[in-house]
């Protein structure tokens, strides 16, 4: 949540900044806003996205070698161009940057609002500034010591970057609990939340640690420093990014490219780990913790939202297939709760950004509890990466479209061959089974792509249900969490308020809503509840409930009853998940587009959630 990019050197600021402002949009589209270098300090900023800067900016003095950008999802005071970032301190020496919350600003402020303080903003980000304002004319500090002081006074979570116009040669980061990457390129430097606007620049990357704080000088030397002051020699790692899977690519919107992408991404999270004709499945991630993974009294799963879906699946996958008990557990409710963790508990953490608080905190409470922690992430180097004893990246690219499609595809088929090699190690599934498996799990990309071929008549299905103000997804054993990852979709870029059931919980109240103004979408391909799954659907046509029914090819008895239906060609059980998502997802898609919705940037959304 909030997007940082900062740079110094010898070249133009503005470009690399706007430029990376776009990029990093997806984190909050709020408000965004710049500070440039330049003699003096010039800051623009604007309420909304980061056109409206650009727009702005066109009739200003916009050179200058180094300087700071922020892309803003509201927490302290609305989206408007005072509370937009950077913030000044009182007398215009220092401006910042920040991503995260600082928790005790109000008592902050109140003490500096005594010495004489006065404040333009509602942030707590303005607090902040005034903090390391007022302790570096205490001791008259270099900007470097007195943004560390200053943060050994603060609880809460940041990223920030600031600029001393009095010593204009310089960059000061730090974090704690929200990221920040340095790009170390010739004698220049770029910071930014993460790698992706970096990447065109220089592949050298430091990602900052929790509590450092890293000196950037125009000459190309830099320095970390922990908040206790000792050096910090920094790690420095590479960037493996590539462009293209940054831009549209002649999409209308990020998330039809990201649909699109799933046949691609599916076979990349498979990619070195399978090998149907030989028998095998292996997780590189695991190889150091295979026997404590596979000797687990028990795993938890964490996550959120879309991750936490997938979570819900690896729950049937792993019980299914390995034998092993399994809790799925939202991170924000785990951390807050006294939970009984113990060492022989695997505890496996889901999360695309890799950045989710919740998450972090979460598998902090694990850690301190002696469990091991497997991360399933798509950023590398992310803080969720790094905080796990292991783990196994999912390789989907970049996802910029803030509704999750093709991370979730890659998280079930990440989870799918994590369950097929424990349950293989653990001998839960018999060896003709486990081949068989192994072979159509191969088969799913190319699933996929007939799966895909249906979007006209999903188009079609989309424009006769657009305009209902609520939907229902049904669903039972593993197609309930695509009931609720449906419903999801669908709310989150469409507005529709949309809600997952269990199809048999239906009769337990959520029938009560349906009339011939409810669209119900069942996910019917389960081959075992099948039967069970059809008196659902005439329940609900016996209510004139309009079903849109996600079959299996050839599955003629539900079409007859349904209004609406969309195959999917026929697959495992298990794996039934990877392909009922997909026409969800286009559904969902379509209603946004033709409500006039901004699909990859919902209202109120961002794309990683870094705060509570
Ligand atoms: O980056 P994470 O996977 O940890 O993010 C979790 C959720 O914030 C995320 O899945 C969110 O629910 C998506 N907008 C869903 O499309």
């Amino acid at each position: 949540m909030c997007g940082i990019i900062a740079y110094i050197g010898n070249k133009e600021a503005y470009p690399i900044l706007i430029k990376g402002l776009q990029r990093l949009e997806y984190r909050g589209y709020d408000s965004a806003g710049i500070a440039l270098m330049n003699g003096s300090l010039n800051i623009y900023k604007k309420r909304g996205k980061v056109q409206e800067l650009v727009d702005f900016a066109k009739h200003q003095n916009i050179s200058g070698s180094s300087g700071i950008g922020h892309t803003r999802w509201a927490t302290h005071g609305k989206p408007d161009d005072i509370n937009a970032h950077p913030h000044c301190s009182s007398d215009g020496r220092l401006t910042l940057v920040h991503n995260g919350i600082i928790e005790n600003y109000s008592p902050i402020k109140h003490a500096l609002e005594k010495k004489g303080h006065t404040f333009k903003s509602q942030t707590d980000t303005e607090v902040l500034v005034h903090l390391i304002e007022e302790v570096q004319k205490q001791d008259n500090l270099p900007i470097e010591e007195a943004v560390r002081v200053a943060l050994s006074k603060v609880v809460g979570a940041y990223a920030i970057v600031v600029i001393d116009k009095n010593d204009p040669d310089k960059l000061v980061a730090a974090r704690k609990g929200s990221p920040l990457v340095v790009g170390i390129g010739d004698d220049e430097f770029f910071l930014a939340s993460d790698g992706t606007p970096i990447v065109e620049y220089t592949k050298k990357v430091v990602y900052l640690e929790d509590e450092h704080i890293a000196t950037m000088h125009r000459n190309g030397k830099y320095e970390i420093r922990t908040i206790d002051n000792e050096v910090h020699t920094p790690f420095v790692d590479e960037l493996n990014m590539e462009i293209e899977r940054m831009e549209k690519g002649g999409y209308d919107y990020f998330m039809l490219k990201e649909i699109y992408e799933q046949p691609t991404t599916i076979q990349d999270a498979m990619r070195g780990r399978i090998n149907a004709e030989e028998g095998w499945v292996r997780l590189g991630g695991m190889d150091d913790h295979v026997d404590i993974v596979k000797d687990a009294q028990r795993f938890i799963i964490l996550g959120c939202g879309t991750s936490w879906h997938a979570g819900l699946i690896a729950e049937y996958l792993f019980e299914d297939l390995a034998r092993i008990p399994v809790e799925v557990e939202y991170a924000s409710e785990f951390r807050y709760r006294n939970p009984v963790i113990t060492d022989k508990d695997v505890v496996i953490a889901i999360s695309q950004s890799g950045e989710t608080a919740d998450t972090y905190a979460a598998l902090e409470l694990a850690k301190k509890n002696g469990a091991l922690l497997y991360g399933i992430v798509n950023v590398v180097g992310s803080s969720i990466a790094r905080l796990t004893d292991a783990g196994s990246y999912i390789h989907c690219g970049p996802e910029i479209g803030v509704a999750s499609t093709k991370a979730f595809t890659a998280q079930v088929t990440l989870l799918t061959l994590m369950a097929l090699q424990i349950g293989h190690e653990r001998g839960t599934i018999s060896d003709e089974y486990f081949k068989k498996l192994l072979i159509e799990l191969e088969n799913i990309p190319e699933k996929v792509k007939k799966v895909l071929d249906s979007n006209d008549k999903i188009k079609y299905i989309a424009a006769e249900i657009k305009d209902s103000p609520n939907a229902m997804y049904l669903g039972r054993g593993y197609n309930f969490p695509i009931a609720l990852e449906g419903a999801l979709k669908l709310k989150e870029i469409s507005y529709i308020h949309a809600e997952g059931y269990p199809a048999a919980e239906m009769k337990h109240g959520p029938i009560a809503l349906i009339d011939e103004n409810m669209p119900v979408i069942v996910i019917a391909t389960n081959k075992s509840l099948n039967d069970k799954i059809v008196s659902n659907i005439q329940e609900v046509k016996a209510r004139k409930g309009v079903v849109l029914a996600i079959v299996t090819e050839g599955d003629n008895e539900i079409s007859r009853i349904a209004d609406y239906t969309i195959e999917i060609p026929d697959t495992e059980e298990p794996f039934t998940p990877l392909l009922s998502v997909i026409p969800l997802q286009l559904l969902s898609y379509y209603i946004a587009v033709m409500r006039g919705c901004n699909v990859d940037q919902p209202r109120n959304l961002a794309k990683s959630v870094t705060v509570e």
